[in-house]
């Protein structure tokens, strides 16, 4: 079976709750369950964890492969910006991360605008709220059961 990873990184806890203007009302255990079941639908096991520590979500980042996932969705939250500790894990491993954000980085601040993760992700997915995640989900979906376009 198939096994994916959800990273969350900081203050997505506090989603629901947090400037529901710019992120909605959605909790991130909403989330996760709207991911899990469509992942079961596809008999495809999904974990998802969120920290708020850059560090353990390069622990996070590096143990995946060993622990045999073959997806990441990482939404590496104000960390995007500028933690090259991240960008360097996810260069460092042998595994696809696909980039999303709730918002719309581009139509909001400019310090927001530059994502370090970009350039190593196999792509970026934002503005969509929940459904960023969804679409990032729906993407490996496709590649794993081999009907997705691969460019990488
Ligand atoms: C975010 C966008 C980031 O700029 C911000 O720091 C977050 C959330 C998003 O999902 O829209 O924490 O990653």
């Amino acid at each position: 079976m198939w096994k994916i990873l959800v990273l969350h990184g900081p203050n997505l806890n506090l989603l629901g709750t947090r400037e529901p203007e710019i992120y909605g009302s959605t909790t991130l255990e909403d989330i996760n369950q709207m991911l899990r079941a469509r992942a079961a639908e596809a008999q495809i096991e999904l974990d998802a964890q969120q920290s708020n520590y850059e560090g353990a979500l390069v622990d996070a980042l590096q143990s995946a492969q060993e622990k045999g996932y073959a997806f990441i969705i990482l939404n590496a939250g104000a960390f995007t910006h500028y933690s090259i500790a991240i960008r360097d894990a996810i260069a460092a491993i042998h595994l696809p991360v696909i980039e999303v954000h709730l918002s719309n980085i581009h139509q909001r601040e400019e310090f927001r605008h530059h994502s370090v993760i970009a350039p190593v992700a196999l792509g970026q997915i934002c503005g969509f709220g929940a459904d960023s995640y969804m679409a990032a989900l729906e993407i490996i979906i496709r590649r794993l059961k081999g009907q997705g376009q691969s460019h990488d």
